[in-house]
């Protein structure tokens, strides 16, 4: 039997994300399997691999058949967090010598696209996980052409019409950047600007593409007006029957699809450790 013949691909029942069983992503993957990854990629949006157990050359290597990886940040210690590795993002809330070995700590992270402040974001990310607490750290996700393909035609009508920036001023957590001004006017904040409705460049399905909600803002319309749309447009995006939730088991890979999916992540007790090891590939520009 072929690997392709022992892959399957198993929907969680969600409007997104599926369970790919049969596979071992540490053995090079030949055409036919990965073929058949991507597909079911771009049919579930998320998909899970439970079980696995990579190192880091592995991980990487599984990473690169979808692109070309972006490189970790540098850290305040002026280091990458893996430096052999300088392609693996470590997100993690331990602490090593009181220094933390990772991003993110154990609090919640807001719904939000991965780096959609740049002007070409991310169309992946993978994480791996290592070790996981008891109890929650879940990673929630969002299946965002439902959520363009349901939206009231007045919605509709203004997301097919507009661009939105995305604040590049602040990071994940909220934090200014190095360098950045405290801007509280949205119409004033650095950012890029992408369009209201993204068409994903493989399914040609439009999606809504919003990147966080902290000063968003619609060029072109009123403040108020761009406020208030915005405000209608993540209520809607955010409904409980467009999501999936990840509960976390060591040895699971799960990769999203930046381009029509949204994620958020529960926080945990910080007492518990939670280590993934993470790549990010590079995307094109949304149109
Ligand atoms: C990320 C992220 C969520 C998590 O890696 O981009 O948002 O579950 N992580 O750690
Ligand atoms: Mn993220």
């Amino acid at each position: 039997m072929t690997v392709t013949t022992q892959l399957n691909v198993r929907p969680s029942g969600a409007v997104l994300g599926a369970d790919v069983e049969g596979v071992d992503l540490s053995q090079p993957l030949s055409a036919e399997a990965f073929d058949a990854i991507l597909q079911a990629w771009h049919s579930h949006l998320v998909l899970r691999f439970r079980g696995q157990r990579l190192d880091d050359p592995a991980l990487i290597a599984f990473s690169r058949r979808f692109g070309t990886l972006d490189l970790a940040p540098i850290t305040v210690t002026g280091e990458r967090e893996i430096p052999e590795f300088p392609e693996i993002n470590v997100i993690s809330n331990v602490l090593v010598d009181g220094r933390a070995i990772g991003s993110l700590g154990s609090y919640e992270a807001e719904w939000h696209t991965d780096m959609s402040y740049n002007d070409l974001p991310p169309m992946m990310s993978c994480l791996y996980s290592l070790e996981v607490p008891d109890s929650g750290g879940n990673t929630g996700f969002l299946n965002m052409y439902e959520a363009y393909e349901t939206l009231p035609s007045d919605l509709r009508q203004v997301v097919d019409t507009h661009r939105c920036k995305h604040d590049s001023s602040r990071n994940s957590a909220g934090e200014l950047r190095k360098g950045a001004r405290d801007l509280k006017d949205p119409r004033e904040v650095p950012g890029a600007l992408h369009p209201l409705a993204r068409t994903h460049p493989a399914t040609g399905r439009k999606a809504v593409f919003l990147g966080r909600r902290r000063n968003a803002y619609i060029p072109g319309l009123p403040l108020d007006e761009s406020e208030a749309v915005l405000d209608r447009l993540w209520a809607h995006a955010l409904q409980p029957r467009f999501q999936w939730e990840q509960v976390w088991r060591v040895g699971d890979v799960v990769l999203w699809d930046n381009r029509c999916v949204m994620h958020r992540r529960d926080a945990f007790s910080a007492s518990a450790r939670r280590i993934m090891h993470r790549t990010q590939v590079q995307g094109d520009r949304p149109f």
